[in-house]
């Protein structure tokens, strides 16, 4: 037996088996176990018939492109699309050269970590945030540093304060804040306008870069709340904005885009041609079609009355079973609830194998959204996925296992 562990990175030595991932891997094939787990969309709204038939045409009609290598950055139709639709959609301006198209949103914050990371330079996050962001930023070698965010989103008062006791010397190796402002994930809070503004004036005082993750403001289903992307805010140039079909159309489709200045997108386009050469030329055109036929406008129609009611249930069903020790937050969109219980002891990582062997019901423990070793209390719940009747009977099973595990 050859042990293979002396020829491993230390990247790959670093990375931390989870056991939380493993048990989480496995529940899809447990049916009898209800998931709160994933960030999945509901099944109903794949617009499978769609698709289908746009996959025909394009390939039948562009196949020598969508078969094909294409650019690293993209085939150029499909960023003029995407511009086109960021500028009606969200105000955002941009040029077909400063658009690159990735791999989902995840391998833009893998390729942006790459661009401006070196081990020991700073990323500044919320605090929770968005765990897979943590990782792509801890791979390569980024110190995170958290803000704590409220029913306003992050609390820009304390990253200045925060920003104002740094030395300078640190200051300069904050290479970027990372911001998931709308319908942030985990928390489900959307960040006011005046914080916005706040936030954009900081970075402007201090130099600094701004990473936009944008996957949730169009699953923004309260009225009233601001939907305003820093993207379109930003005068300077200094916001690099994420978007993705994900959660809007497919996501097995794996596409996703970033809107930068042309200089960063040549960066990342530079150092994408090594990671996968280009994102999958069939995958851009189908997105380009189906937003060229307003596929995702009908997709949206349909999500936000149903992701509402499903909150509604979630929220509803927790009220009616949770001990009033346990905070869970009141999302205004997006997929997720984020709960902490107010408990000494109570890890919800430590309880996981035996939520779902015991009580069939399954949970991201909150630990891995906390970039300071905190949340151990705390777990996040989505509810796109599950059936009304699941999100009911799920909650009820959660409920049984905090009391039981807290008295
Ligand atoms: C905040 C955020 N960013 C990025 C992603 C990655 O999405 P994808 O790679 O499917 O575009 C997700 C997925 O859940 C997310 O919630």
């Amino acid at each position: 037996m050859i042990d293979y562990s002396k020829y491993y990175s230390k990247l790959a030595t670093g990375i931390k088996a989870s056991e939380v991932r493993e048990l989480l891997a496995i529940i899809s094939q447990r049916k009898e176990v209800i998931s709160f787990a994933g960030g999945i969309p509901d099944p109903a709204l794949l617009p499978r018939e769609e698709l289908a038939e746009i996959a025909r045409d394009v390939i039948l009609r562009y196949g020598d492109v969508a078969l094909q290598y294409s650019e690293t950055k993209g085939i150029r139709e499909v960023r003029e699309t995407l511009c086109d639709y960021l500028h009606k959609k969200k105000n955002i301006h941009c040029e077909p050269e400063g658009i690159v198209i990735t791999t989902g949103s995840q391998s833009a914050l893998d390729l942006i970590a790459r661009v401006f990371i070196d081990p020991g330079d700073i990323v500044i996050t919320e605090n929770p945030t968005y765990l897979a962001a943590i990782g792509a930023f801890k791979n390569a070698g980024a110190r995170i540093i958290g803000i704590p965010l409220d029913d306003k989103g992050m609390r820009t008062d304390l990253l200045e304060k925060k920003l104002m006791e740094m030395p300078k010397e640190q200051i300069e190796r904050v290479k970027y804040i990372y911001t998931n402002p709308i319908a942030q994930n985990p928390a489900g809070v959307s960040m006011s306008f005046d914080r916005k503004k706040h936030l954009m004036e900081i970075a402007s005082e201090y130099n600094l870069l701004i990473v936009e993750d944008d996957p949730y403001s169009y699953l923004v289903f309260e009225e009233g709340v601001d939907k305003t992307n820093l993207k379109s805010m930003d005068k300077e140039n200094r916001v690099i904005y994420l978007g993705t079909a994900s959660k809007i159309l497919s996501p097995g489709l794996r596409i996703g885009w970033v809107v930068s200045s042309t200089d960063i997108a040549r960066r990342i386009e530079l150092v994408k041609q090594y990671v996968d050469l280009h994102s999958p030329s069939l995958s851009q055109i189908i997105l380009s079609e189906a937003i060229k036929q307003g596929i995702i406008d009908k997709v949206l129609a349909k999500a936000l009355p149903m992701y509402k009611s499903k909150r509604d249930t979630m929220l509803k069903a927790m009220k009616e079973n949770f001990p009033d020790y346990v905070w869970y937050s009141k999302p205004i969109g997006g997929l997720f609830v984020f709960a902490y219980i107010h408990r000494e002891g109570f890890d919800s990582g430590a309880l996981l194998k035996k939520a779902i062997d015991l009580y069939k019901v399954a949970y991201v423990p909150g630990g891995s959204f906390h970039v300071d070793g905190h949340g151990k209390n705390s777990m996040r719940l989505n509810y796109s996925y599950p059936s009304h009747e699941q999100i009911h009977i799920g909650v009820q099973r959660l409920a049984k296992l905090i009391l039981e595990s807290t008295n």
